[in-house]
């Protein structure tokens, strides 16, 4: 109950109409750079071993590293996270308006929104770029994990809901935020 009031509340306080947001841009740059810094290096591990476990390795303990250290790059007014409405690392988790956007922007009957979602509100900007499970994620979030990459899993991962994903199925979102 309490989250739906929030979620009602937050439908009046932010705005889907940015064309003019000045802070838009910086936004979309950010996202960009998460997601060019953990796309080549995922890419890269799973060529060297196909099984993956390499790769999930690399996602295990670096995804969050990286993560930092492109927000440390960054002006102190912007910020870029991972989310989903199912995670895998609880440090991932959802925040009250990337509920409300999944919600309202990607929810059951809006899947046509595949682009890009920017977001004003009081004192700040986001932008949520949506991801989609391709047949490479399939490997570590699909339906039918292969051992041992699924005990692997299980073990550096015991609450981990990312899973049981379909090719082309939103996975979840770079999120960055602008204050200003
Ligand atoms: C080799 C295994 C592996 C592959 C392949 C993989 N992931 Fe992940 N993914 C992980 C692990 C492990 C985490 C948790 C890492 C973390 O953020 O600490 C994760 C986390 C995420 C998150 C952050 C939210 C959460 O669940 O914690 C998103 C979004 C995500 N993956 C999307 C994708 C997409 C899209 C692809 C395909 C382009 C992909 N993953 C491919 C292992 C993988």
């Amino acid at each position: 109950m309490r989250s739906l009031l929030l979620l009602t509340l937050l439908t009046l306080f932010v705005s889907a109409d940015t064309n003019n947001n000045p802070y838009k841009n910086e936004a979309i740059k950010a996202v960009k750079t998460l997601g060019k810094a953990l796309k080549g290096d995922l890419q890269k591990y799973m060529k060297q071993d196909p099984s993956g476990l390499a790769a999930f390795g690399f996602c295990t303990g670096k995804a969050q590293e990286i993560t930092e250290s492109v927000n440390k790059k960054l002006p102190n007014n912007v910020s870029v996270r991972r989310t989903s409405s199912k995670v895998r690392n609880p440090q991932n988790k959802k925040d009250t308006l990337d509920k409300w956007v999944m919600i309202s922007q990607y929810g059951p009957g809006k899947a046509n929104h595949k682009n890009l979602f920017i977001v004003e509100g009081d004192g700040f900007t986001r932008a949520y770029k949506p991801l989609f499970a391709d047949k490479a994620c399939l490997k570590c979030h699909g339906e039918n994990i292969a051992e041992p990459l699924k005990a692997a899993i299980d073990t550096a991962y015991p609450q981990d809901k990312a899973v049981d994903y379909k090719e082309g199925e939103l996975r979840g979102f770079i999120i960055s935020e602008v204050k200003h």
